[in-house]
């Protein structure tokens, strides 16, 4: 086993009748909010109307951010950061996916130091302090709200990335599962693909700790059983509450505790890669990429996928192992290969040359830029 720090102090609140301390959790860190979100869904479903009864409730003025689109850009980020800074804000309320508390979080540890946001995603700029940021979590796919990371692009530089700093945590995240009955059943697919993921790259980080392997099985073979449930039943509460906490704990640290890193997170670069050229949505992404990613490994590490097969599916054969992930892909309708979303041979060449620009990479399993034109052959 690996050594390891774990302190992860957002503070979670769980469950449908925490919408009443929305307002006066905000109110703690000053009087006037910068209010994020994203594409309209929360006007929709009716979340915009009680996040702004829980802020009149409490007499907090707020300046409203909204238009943040999935797979996140850095020209939102800029403008949410002048704003924030005109209105002297001294919190951000978050309210959506991992777009909106992405997005947010870049611009919590950039503002009050005025520090240019593609830097700090970059890494190449240092924050010390951070805005405080609440989140309303509105979608259960990235265990954003209980972690330090997030993801944005760029398309100046041809970049979609992510990094971690632990200024970033949320300070509080709301997780009502009420919240998420009305994501379509596409991003509810994604999500679950997405957290089904944060569990692999798990499987794939360094270090022997036998209790990290059993959480992770656990929170694959919750996900897979779920899936079924929710989708014949959108609106059913136990399903969407089960699916909410397996997301967060898909990603909240303790899926790596014994391990030298969280993940490998060479599926998610690969992903990224995509979601950059082609908008790919997040989750989509990763159902393409995973199978890949483990025929291209499964000569190279054998014994560590064999046990997840035999983990999961009580599956020892290798091949059939990932036959039967690609198989609960496809139940749930996210795709495995490019062909499905009318990604044709003439747009390979295009995908490799960004995975060599960008030196698409696990942190444990390292790829070569050899390997790229093998996984986009597997992927195709
Ligand atoms: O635009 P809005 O109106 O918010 O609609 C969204 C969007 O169209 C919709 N939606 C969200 N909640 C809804 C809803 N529709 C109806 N009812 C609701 N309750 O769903 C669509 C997708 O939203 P998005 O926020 O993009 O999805 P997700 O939560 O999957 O976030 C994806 C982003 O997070 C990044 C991904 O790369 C991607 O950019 N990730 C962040 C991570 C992290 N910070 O730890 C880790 C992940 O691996 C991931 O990379
Ligand atoms: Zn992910």
């Amino acid at each position: 086993m690996e050594n390891f720090i774990y302190n992860n102090p957002a503070v979670l609140h769980f469950g449908n009748n925490i919408s009443g301390e929305i307002g006066q959790t905000v109110k703690k860190y000053g009087d006037k909010t910068l209010l994020v979100y994203g594409t309209g869904s929360v006007k929709k479903n009716g979340i915009y109307d009680i996040i702004v009864s829980e802020l009149n409730k409490n007499s907090i003025e707020f300046v409203e951010y909204s238009g943040i689109k999935p797979n996140p850009v850095i020209e939102d980020v800029y403008k949410m950061i002048e704003l924030g800074q005109k209105e002297n804000v001294n919190s951000i309320l978050a309210v959506g996916g991992g777009s909106v508390i992405d997005s947010s979080k870049v611009v919590s540890i950039s503002l009050l130091e005025d520090l240019d946001p593609w830097m700090v995603v970059k890494g190449k700029l240092k924050p010390t302090v951070s805005l405080p940021l609440v989140t309303v979590l509105t979608l259960a796919a990235t265990g954003t709200e209980m972690n330090a990371a997030a993801v944005v692009q760029n398309k100046k530089t041809g970049e979609k990335i992510g990094f971690v700093n632990p200024l970033s945590y949320p300070k509080h995240s709301f997780l009502n599962p009420e919240f998420t009955f009305s994501v379509p059943e596409n991003y509810t697919a994604f999500g679950i693909v997405d957290q089904i993921a944060h569990a692999l790259e798990a499987w794939f980080a360094n270090g022997d700790s036998t209790l990290a392997d059993r959480f992770i099985a656990s929170i694959i073979i919750e996900s897979m059983e779920l899936a079924p449930k929710v989708f014949a039943e959108p609106r059913n509460y136990e399903y969407r509450s089960k699916i909410m906490l397996a997301a967060t704990c898909a990603l909240n640290g303790i899926t790596s505790l014994g391990r030298k890193y969280s993940g490998d997170w060479g599926v998610h670069d690969i992903g990224h890669t995509l979601s950059f050229l082609y908008d790919t949505p997040h989750g989509a992404s990763l159902s393409i990429a995973y199978p890949a990613w483990l025929k291209l490994q499964k000569s190279r590490i054998p014994d560590r996928i064999k046990k997840l097969g035999e983990f999961i599916f009580n599956e020892p054969d290798i091949e059939k192992f990932i036959s039967k992930l690609e198989d609960f892909f496809h139940s749930v309708q996210s795709p495995i290969r490019l062909s499905e979303i009318q990604i044709e041979e003439n747009e390979l060449n295009n995908i490799e040359k960004l995975m060599n620009k960008n030196s698409v990479n696990g942190l444990v399993h390292k790829l070569g830029s050899n390997d790229y034109n093998e996984l986009i052959n597997l992927m195709k």
